[in-house]
């Protein structure tokens, strides 16, 4: 943990200021890392100091002693991504830092960058020996990690995969989701299957239907270029939100770490239906100068899915995500089948809900039926709950800051595999081959007004 060289390619992004080098920065912090270098390469001409600066204002109160530290070992490089001589004289850089460090050659290239330079940069890092071809288990370790989403369906995907996988082995490549290291959603499993009252239940005999919910406040942030040509569908549905269905779906593994867990993943994956949805478009959207003026991209959208095996047969799986809503929200919403209510005279009396609040707060909580005070058979729902912060402190490390920890600890399973992403690809592409139409929103709302007629034809309604 304590020696290696990270390579942030697209260093001067919206990735990289606002979540890469801050986490970076909390995670030397906390482990206490001495023996490191940080170079940070994109095409634009800054200066170090200056790409710091910006990092350490938007991180409000910082350990100078530490901060210092990452000064020290934090340089910047101009470079070209579709340049090969430009990683050439990367690497000679890098070489001679880790000399002049004393380093061993532990290095991470961090793909910062948009999917259709993964092949480019992933050549360019093969032929300049920046990250050379390593056996399982060489040292010094070498690793790439590529951010999502990884294409922008399933062919772009198959070729990108494809191009990597010639020019490394599979134990040095990192296609991550930075949501499989949410503290919450790190914990579904564990709770799933290490608690015996969960586990007997978890199935279409008592489960009635599965709610997963991203809800956004923030619209575009600068990011409209990217944005525009990938939607919520592509941003955020096929990654984030299927991995979450995934966790909640899968059957227990063997051990929760690496492929045990992947596999049990793909396995509920390559059974997704999607049976319905609506998409939006929130009112300015194309007003921004950086979207095309008659975007048809969606910035919402709420599907149904269902999950052809005999654990979830019938069950419905609803899921929403949008951006400039009414309010930040990632929940998991799972509500339990009615009780047979002869006993009580409130018949019938509501479900049992347990919820996953993954941010902006970490909790967990499950809502039981109770008796009202003074009336014998009135019932009310009340909720027990598990708040991560108030048990154990709000130290939590932020989910990047676990990404850059678990890539140089090794750990697979918060990297997605790449049969998981095809089958992601499979069900976004059907989603958009099935057009489902696109409504406008009013930004600060919940969405379209034809959420409505969803809810109605499904009956089911969002838990917020
Ligand atoms: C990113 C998406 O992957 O996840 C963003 O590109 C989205 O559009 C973000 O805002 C949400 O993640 P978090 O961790 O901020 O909830």
């Amino acid at each position: 943990m304590n020696d290696f060289t990270f390579i942030l390619l697209g260093a001067t992004g919206d990735l990289s200021r606002r979540k890469l080098l801050p986490a970076l920065y909390h995670f030397i912090a906390r482990k206490q890392i001495e023996h490191f270098v940080i170079v940070g390469a994109a095409l634009a001409d800054v200066e170090s100091a200056q790409l710091l600066a910006e990092v350490k204002e938007k991180l409000g109160t910082v350990d100078e002693e530490v901060w210092k530290r990452l000064e020290d070992r934090f340089f910047y490089e101009s470079l070209n991504f579709t340049n090969e001589d430009d990683f050439k004289s990367l690497n000679k850089r890098v070489d001679a830092l880790e000399k002049q460090f004393g380093l061993s050659g532990n290095r991470m290239a961090y793909l910062a960058a948009a999917a259709e330079f993964f092949c480019p940069i992933t050549s360019h890092l093969a032929s300049s020996h920046l990250i050379k071809r390593k056996k399982m288990n060489e040292t010094p370790w070498q690793r790439i990690v590529y951010e999502k989403p990884f294409g922008h369906d399933l062919k772009s995907a198959r070729e990108i995969n494809e191009c990597i996988e010639k020019l490394f082995e599979e134990h040095q490549i990192y296609r991550v989701d930075h949501f499989l290291t949410k503290e919450l959603v790190s914990n579904i499993a564990l709770v799933r299957f290490t608690n015996c009252v969960f586990e007997p239940l978890w199935n279409n005999r008592y489960i009635d239907q599965v709610q997963i919910v991203i809800n956004e406040k923030i619209a575009l942030e600068g990011r409209g270029a990217y944005y525009d040509k990938y939607g919520a569908l592509s941003d955020v549905m096929q990654n984030h939100m299927l991995e979450l269905l995934a966790l909640i779906g899968m059957e227990s593994p063997t051990k929760l770490s690496g492929d045990y867990v992947r596999d049990r993943r793909v396995q509920v994956l390559e059974k997704v239906e999607v049976v319905d949805g609506i998409l939006g478009q929130y009112e300015g959207y194309k007003k921004d100068a950086s979207v095309s003026s008659d975007s048809d991209t969606e910035t919402f959208a709420a599907l149904m899915m269902r999950i052809d095996n005999p654990r979830w047969a019938g069950v419905p799986f609803y899921l929403k995500t949008g951006k400039c809503l009414d309010k930040k929200e990632t929940k998991i919403h799972i509500k339990f089948k009615a009780v047979d209510c002869l006993l009580t005279r409130d018949c019938p009396v509501p479900s049992n809900w347990l919820s996953f609040e993954v941010s902006p707060e970490a909790t967990f909580a499950l809502s039981l039926n109770a008796k009202k005070p003074g009336r014998s058979e009135q019932v009310i729902p009340v909720s027990m709950e598990f708040c991560h912060s108030c048990l154990f402190g709000p130290q939590t490390p932020e989910s990047y800051e676990v990404v850059i920890e678990e890539v140089i600890r090794g750990e697979k399973s918060i990297s997605v595999r790449f049969d998981e992403i095809e089958q992601c690809w499979r069900i976004i592409d059907t989603v958009r081959k099935k057009s489902f139409p696109l409504y406008e929103y009013q930004c600060d709302s919940k969405g379209p007004q034809e959420l409505k007629q969803f809810e109605q034809k499904h009956g089911m309604r969002w838990r917020s």
